[in-house]
């Protein structure tokens, strides 16, 4: 949550900061800013409320610089404005902060040492930033001094990503992170520094990565980096293989319905790299660590959550390994009693979430195996697991998460058959995944192809009501969780997964005339009795709807779908229900993509 991105040594740098942000939005947009200084004597500080379009449509031709740091916001303390908008500023107006995370000490810090100082916004930031003025004004302490003296004071458990310049040197760009994401890039000619590797792809794609608890000065021929406690650190740049026209939304109106259509894709695309005669290729030393394995736990936050439940059932039946599944901010701070030989998978689209990445330092403390499954390859939580899987789904920009979640699961279904044929279970041997894989690609393409219809089922029953349920049984449940949360997150519908069978058991009492209830029905053992708890709403007024595998359809069911192997019915089951959440937000004339109050990546727990 919250972009950052800096540059210095480029006179391009308010187009360069103004790109960056663009690519950034997806972490928040909620308001923005950049502080650009020219290298002779002029600088500027620009915020808005509100989008980076708002912001560039402030900056005019007057405005430029040689070194700025900008911002995009997801508020966590004091509410979306141009005051508590970032970059955050001293009193003297000589040192200017961009801050992702949250300083937990803060109001201890501001009460000890800055009880004279007025402060301008509500921000735990602007501590920080005149904490750092007061040391070097008070104590006649150099920057640096001054910005590690407030490092150090800075409660351990807080987070975040830090760029800071002083006016005073202005082809200095000061950085430190702790839990938050931050990366530096070398240009040629200049360096850069950003939350991620795609905010700075334009500019190049050599970068260098930063451990928690160190101090980088970022100039625009030289990058220095030290630890806290003032130890020089070498670290060899990396470059990274990015498509920057993948991010480009063609002439699609949201990148949700083009990340959708892609999923048929990216199903194409894990067939080629990971099942390429049909065996499934996987690292034989990952496979060696989990074959120790007597227990595998699967970490994951909001839809990788729910991808990790559609993979929980894979792995039991293709491995006979106990799996269970767990949301990463409730593991990190109560789980159950492990196993003795536990292994670790994370999912993760962005690879950054600050809740499950919790779960993994504690998982590191203890040496376990882990494992994560991501799109972002040298992101936090691939480069702190032990193994990583990529999902190959390419960049994800809408807020809705739809492709990664579909990848995500295809890649537990090659994992789990890896592992089983590995340990010669005959169900993982004999299961035709490749071919599968390849069946589902096409039965989503099918049902993208006929999104004309689904708009209009979304226009018929979802435009109005205020509430709506998805009901399902075992798999279709785990569906139901993840259809209900498009829905929510983007059309702002009151929506819920449920047990179908569960219903009665009080929910039941919110059915109202026409609430919409949606039955996912593909399990021969169980679509009778879905069908049966579908009917005792609809006597009591609900509107039923249904998605349904051919094989179990009839006569007035809403959605059919292909039928797939049972295993693997979540990847197809779901497409219908992104539509629905799509054309049900487009028809109320919502920012499909940028929905209110989310973000994509969170980096705060
Ligand atoms: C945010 C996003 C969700 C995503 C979740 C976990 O809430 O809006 O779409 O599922 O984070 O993110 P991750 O990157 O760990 O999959």
């Amino acid at each position: 949550m919250c972009g950052i991105i800096g540059v210095t040594g480029n006179k391009r740098s308010v187009s360069i900061l103004i790109n960056g942000l663009k690519r950034l939005e997806y972490r928040g947009y909620d308001s923005a800013g950049i502080y650009v200084n020219d290298m002779n004597g002029h600088d500027y500080l620009i915020k808005r409320k509100g989008r980076i379009s708002n912001l560039e449509a402030a900056i005019n031709d007057n405005v430029n610089g040689m070194s700025g740091i900008g911002h995009t916001r997801w508020a966590t303390h004091g509410e979306p404005n141009e005051v508590n908008a970032h970059p955050q500023y001293s009193a003297d107006e000589r040192f200017y902060l961009v801050h992702n995370g949250v300083i937990e000490n803060f109001k201890q810090l501001k009460q000890e040492y800055l009880q004279d100082v007025h402060f301008k916004s509500q921000t735990d930031t602007e501590v920080v930033v005149q904490l750092v003025d007061r040391f070097v004004t008070k104590y006649q302490m150099d920057t640096k001094t001054a910005l590690l003296k407030v490092l150090r004071l800075i409660n351990p458990d807080s987070s975040y990503a830090f760029a800071m310049m002083d006016r005073e040197q202005a082809d200095t760009i000061y950085v430190a992170k702790n839990k938050s994401p931050l990366l530096i890039g070398l240009a040629d000619g200049y360096n850069m520094v950003g939350s991620d590797a795609m905010s700075m792809i334009d500019e190049t794609n050599k970068f260098m990565e930063i451990d928690d608890h160190e101090l980088v000065i970022v100039k625009p021929d030289h990058v220095s980096i030290e630890s806290f406690d003032s130890n020089e650190k070498h670290r060899k740049p990396f470059t990274v293989d990015m498509d920057a026209s993948a991010t480009d939304k063609g002439p699609y109106p949201f990148y949700m319905l083009k990340e959708i259509d892609e999923q048929s894709s990216v199903m194409r695309k894990l067939v080629q790299h990971y099942l390429p005669d049909g065996d499934p290729v996987i690292d034989d030393d990952l496979l060696a660590a989990m074959m120790k394995a007597d227990h595998l736990y699967i970490i994951g936050a909001g839809t990788s959550y729910h991808a990790g439940l559609a993979g929980q059932r894979i792995f039991e039946a293709l491995t006979g390994i106990h799996t269970s599944v767990h949301i990463s901010s409730e593991f990190a701070y109560e789980h159950p009693l492990l196993s003795e030989h536990p292994f670790f998978i994370f999912l993760s689209q962005s690879g950054e979430t600050a809740d499950s990445r919790e779960v993994l330092v504690q998982v590191n403390k203890h040496k376990w195996p882990s494992l994560t499954i991501t799109n972002v390859d040298k992101s936090t939580l691939s480069r702190e697991a032990d193994y990583t899987l990529l999902i190959d789904a390419g960049p994800e920009i809408a807020v809705a998460s739809t492709k990664a979640y579909t990848a995500q699961i295809a890649v537990e279904a090659i994992l789990a058959k890896a592992l089983g044929q590995k340990k010669e279970i005959s169900a993982a041997e004999k299961f035709p995944l490749k071919s599968e894989l390849s069946n589902i690609a096409n039965g989503i393409q099918a049902i993208t192809d006929g999104k004309d219809k689904i708009a209009a089922i979304a226009a018929h029953y979802l435009a109005k009501p205020r509430n709506a349920f998805y009901i399902g049984r075992g798999v279709d449940w785990s569906v139901a969780l993840e259809a209900a949360l498009k829905l929510k997150e983007i059309s702002y519908v009151q929506s819920e997964g449920f047990a179908s069978g569960e219903l009665k058991h009080g929910t039941i009492a919110l059915i109202e005339n026409h609430t919409p209830v949606i039955g996912i029905i593909t399990q021969d053992r169980t679509a009778g009795l879905t069908r049966s708890n579908l009917e005792e709403t609809q006597s009591r007024g609900a509107a039923i709807l249904t998605i349904v595998s051919r094989h179990l359809s009839m006569d007035d069911d809403t959605i059919i779908i292909p039928d797939v192997n049972e295993l693997l019915t979540p990847l197809i089951s779901i497409v219908p229900a992104q539509l629905l959440a799509y054309y049900t937000s487009l028809g109320k004339g919502l920012d499909v993509d940028k929905p209110r109050n989310l973000a994509k990546s969170v980096t705060v727990q």
